[in-house]
């Protein structure tokens, strides 16, 4: 059997990467992380909620054992994230009276949970997403609604780099989101991340999660949206790669009458078909591209089978639930080296 795997294969363009959890560093899994990755992101265990639930106490458990895995195994760590509007702790946005925090108060907390953790993994995780999701949906909209921005404004999002950067001023600092390859979201995360780089705020690069379907993105708008945010002097990373068999519309929540979950031989194609595309533009962008992370390890556990459907299998990733390569995988390493 060949001993070279996705990071093999990929070693001269971008590292690739797996979101994880403490429960895939074991057995089976732990093995196939070994050999086909470089790199690890925490999919839950580095988030504010998981991370610090009291003022003050900080759970390092779980965030310790993936960094430590990665460590030993000679394997990059992306930071994932510093501040996001979900898996908030129930304490950040009160205060001990109960009333909603200042925007002192709450930039302060900001401070003391950035300074701690990236302090503490300093020199081991060499980016970070420091602020996650913070455009809205809706394109009439520019930022999205959430308790940061009402208590902060956008200076949230510029302090949380501050922060990050003096804390660890090696660390590649990252804004994320999804839908950017959207042309109305990628306007609005385009015109953020120029207003950052103008007041010199120190961001290196935007992720692009990359939660896709096999109807999205299409080429043209995979290639735009590289293209648009690299001219602001970005690197660029897809850090949460998946490609759902069912497309993102407005009524996916509904499962339809006698809708089937069964991975066809025609969905399998197709899937395959839709990696191929983007690994082909990833490796024509391999300057500014650096690294490709995927969310989650294969078919028999995605996030995606809770959501947003609950109980619905979805078939997004490379590796079957026998964890063997699916025919995109075979697409995705098939390429003249
Ligand atoms: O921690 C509790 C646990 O105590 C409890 O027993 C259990 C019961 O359901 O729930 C646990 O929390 C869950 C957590 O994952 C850990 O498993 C939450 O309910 C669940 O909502 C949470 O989902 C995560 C989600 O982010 C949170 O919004 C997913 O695993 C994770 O894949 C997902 O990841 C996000 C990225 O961070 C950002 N981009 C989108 C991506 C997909 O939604």
């Amino acid at each position: 059997t060949d001993k070279r795997g996705l990071k093999d294969f990929y070693q001269s363009y971008f590292s690739m990467g797996v979101a994880v959890g403490v429960k895939n560093l074991v057995g089976d899994e732990a093995e196939l992380i070994k050999k086909q990755f470089n790199s690890l992101t925490a999919e839950n265990a580095m988030k504010m909620g998981p991370l610090q639930p009291r003022e003050g106490f900080f759970y390092w458990k779980d965030a310790d054992s993936i960094v430590n895995f990665a460590v030993k195994n000679g394997i990059r760590i992306r930071g994932h994230n510093l501040c996001w509007h979900e898996q908030t702790p129930n304490w950040l946005f009160k205060g001990k009276d109960g009333k909603e925090v200042t925007k002192d108060v709450l930039l302060q907390r900001l401070k003391d949970h950035i300074t701690t953790v990236v302090s503490r993994y300093k020199g081991k995780i060499y980016a970070w997403d420091v602020v996650n999701e913070a455009i809205d949906d809706d394109p009439a909209k520019f930022m999205r609604d959430s308790k940061w921005y009402q208590i902060c404004g956008e200076d949230f999002i510029v302090k949380a780099f501050e922060y990050a950067h003096a804390a660890d001023p090696n660390a590649k600092l990252y804004y994320n989101d999804y839908n950017t390859e959207r042309p109305e979201k990628r306007e609005r995360i385009y015109k953020l991340l120029k207003s950052l780089k103008d007041k010199g705020v120190p961001v290196d690069g935007v992720g692009l999660q990359a939660h896709w379907s096999l109807q999205e993105p299409t080429e043209i708008e995979l290639s735009t949206a590289i293209e648009r945010y690299s001219s602001l002097g970005l690197k660029i990373q897809f850090t949460e790669v998946d490609m759902s068999i069912y497309p993102w519309e407005k009524n996916k929540r509904d499962r339809k009458p006698g809708e089937s979950d069964e991975f066809t031989a025609e969905l399998q194609q197709k899937q395959a078909e839709q990696y191929a595309m983007v690994f082909k533009l990833f490796r024509e962008y391999k300057d500014v591209i650096t690294n490709v992370t995927f969310w989650n390890i294969s078919d028999r556990h995605s996030w995606l089978d809770e959501y947003p459907v609950m109980g619905r299998k979805n078939y997004p990733l490379l590796f079957d639930t026998h964890l063997q390569p699916k025919k995109a995988y075979w697409e995705v390493i098939n390429f003249k080296k």
